[in-house]
């Protein structure tokens, strides 16, 4: 069966991260929300792997709580850790090599639209997730900006990234060049 709308941002990270995360990889989610690409990094990974889930709304750590339920996981007796904290402390709990990342960046649509993602914050967890990524692994960003200081987030991360050492990764920017309103931006980075 085709897979419709795999261009929308999120089909479109989680069609590639497919190819990726081995079964029985370590793979962080460094933003919650609301579980879905949790759940999804789950799926890949089985029992056999760990997921590593960061978010600093409590809503965020129930509503994913409640998306696992809904999928018959549950999730105390799996390798699944949720994390109320900020993906800028990723270091302190992954201690090992992970196979893959997602972020995705913004705030939280059913939730408190004034706790969003911020430069300094997304920066040092991108590159503490950066060290953590084996050879061959990916990570992924998917930029939401329309918010305030969203841009300013957004131009950071662009500079940053577009600075990483090309022998090191590959970086690839995905954007919607037909639609208004601040369409996210799609940025996967691989590690060579
Ligand atoms: C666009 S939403 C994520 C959506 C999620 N991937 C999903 O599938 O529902 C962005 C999330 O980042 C969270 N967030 C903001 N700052 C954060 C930080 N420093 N560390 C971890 N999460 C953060 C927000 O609370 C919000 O839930």
């Amino acid at each position: 069966m085709r897979n419709q709308g795999i261009l929308k941002a999120t089909n479109f990270v989680q069609e590639l991260l497919k190819n990726k995360i081995p079964t029985g990889g370590t793979v962080i989610d460094g933003t919650m929300g609301n579980g879905n690409d949790t759940l999804f990094l789950y799926k890949q990974v089985g029992d056999s792997g760990k997921v590593y889930a960061f978010d600093l709304q409590v809503m965020a750590l129930e509503n994913t709580r409640r998306i696992f339920r809904e999928n018959n996981v549950f999730i105390d007796n799996k390798p699944i850790q949720l994390i109320l904290d900020g993906h800028e402390n990723i270091g302190n709990y992954v201690k090992e090599a992970i196979d893959g990342a997602m972020f995705n960046l913004g705030y939280l649509p059913s939730g408190d639209k004034n706790i969003v993602t911020r430069p300094e914050t997304t920066l040092q967890a991108i590159k503490s997730t950066l060290e953590l990524l084996k050879k061959g692994g990916m990570m992924s960003l998917v930029l939401y900006y329309g918010h305030p200081g969203g841009i300013e987030e957004k131009n950071s991360i662009l500079d940053y990234v577009g600075q990483l050492e090309s022998k090191k990764y590959l970086v690839m920017e995905c954007s919607y060049i037909n639609h208004e309103n601040n369409p996210p931006i799609i940025l996967l980075i691989e590690k060579k």
